[in-house]
């Protein structure tokens, strides 16, 4: 398989089987990861990396990638660009994406809840870049998707577990002092849902999410075979599941009209919710359930200590397969790399047919 020239804004928009492509050429990168197969795949290519938020993984794990692959991932910073605003005149994002897509061979995109007017707003800007440019734009986490992290969680709870098939994902809200976007919790309850585990969704009063992405989610549980639920119970949530992953977001009341994204605002009403935390009596009634998180982690709010230390902690293990998946998409997309899985594969082919 070749998805040469692919844009990846989520998941959602690939089909299970583009899905599985990455997966697998993934552990098979992470077992064999500097084999003369792909150490030239991408010799003399740049991809650009255009951040408007600060970083450490996905920076870091796409520099890495571009080089492993022979090439080289260079840094952009919007504020040094004169691109257009809202605010001030500047180029448009038409002729800045054909121009970049003289020199580069894909590009990233970074843009959160706080570079946005309102939310929905990074997500078109994505859009434009991939109407406008002619390489592949890919998602670095903007403030509807993160794609990239979602192929990483699943990399990650399949090397664990053996399959996710069938198994329950609990998604669960942190109180914390980040006020964060859905990015990662949206990419990831849509690929798990995609790929057959039962999800349930935990969160105080007053914390849905996008509708789109529910929806979604609903239709491949449907499809799936599989249950979706949501409950505003802290604790009950917690009881049968086989992964648990806790992070803080944002309120869909999180951005004033003239204002733009109230962070203090947030904070301040995330913080009332004490309750919401992960802890060890909480893991203790599921199913010796793995911890996950996509990191920065909000350590003693979004979860305690002992269990993001603990033994069935494994945010490091998805942390690196960012890694692996990020060289993966960039070969199938960049390259003309032809992918053949060699059966060997640690992900487990449980993905539902779409
Ligand atoms: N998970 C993630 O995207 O981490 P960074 O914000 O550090 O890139």
């Amino acid at each position: 398989m070749n998805l040469f020239g692919k844009h990846l804004l989520t998941t959602q928009e690939w089909s299970v089987s583009e899905i599985e492509a990455v997966l697998g050429l993934a552990d098979e990168m992470k077992k064999d990861r500097f084999s003369s197969k792909y150490t030239s795949l991408l010799l003399h290519k740049t991809f650009f990396m255009f951040f408007y938020n600060p970083s450490v993984r996905t920076r870091q794990s796409f520099e890495c990638a571009a080089t492993e692959l022979g090439g080289h991932a260079q840094f952009l910073e919007p504020s040094s660009m004169r691109l257009k605003t809202s605010k001030s005149a500047g180029e448009t994002n038409e002729d800045a994406a054909k121009v970049m897509s003289r020199y580069a061979c894909g590009l990233g995109i970074r843009m959160l809840e706080d570079k946005v007017q309102k939310y929905g707003d990074g997500d078109a800007f994505l859009r434009e870049y991939c109407q406008y440019g002619a390489i592949p734009v890919l998602s670095m986490a903007h403030d509807k998707y993160h794609p990239c992290q979602g192929f990483a969680d699943v990399q990650g709870a399949r090397e664990h577990l053996g399959g996710i098939s069938g198994k329950k994902l609990l998604m669960v809200w942190g109180h914390g002092a980040l006020a964060r976007s859905w990015c990662s919790v949206q990419e990831s309850i849509l690929i798990n849902s995609r790929l057959g585990m039962n999800v349930t969704l935990a969160y105080p009063k007053g914390y849905d999410l996008d509708p789109e992405v529910i929806a979604n989610c609903k239709k491949n549980c449907q499809a799936a075979g599989t249950k979706f639920e949501i409950t505003n119970d802290p604790v009950e949530c917690y009881r049968g599941a086989d992964i648990v992953y806790s992070r803080n977001w944002m309120s869909p009341h999180a951005y004033d009209p003239v204002e733009g994204f109230q962070k203090k605002r947030e904070v301040e009403a995330a913080l009332k919710h004490a309750e919401w935390i992960t802890d060890s009596k909480k893991m203790a009634v599921t199913n010796n359930a793995l911890y996950t998180h996509p990191m920065p982690v909000d350590r003693g709010h979004e979860v305690s200590d002992e269990v993001c230390s603990g033994p069935r902690s494994i945010i490091y293990d998805v942390a690196e397969n960012r890694l692996h998946v990020q060289k993966a998409i960039m070969a199938l997309t960049m390259s003309k790399f032809d992918y053949k899985p060699s059966g060997k594969s640690a992900s487990k082919k449980h993905g539902v047919a779409a």
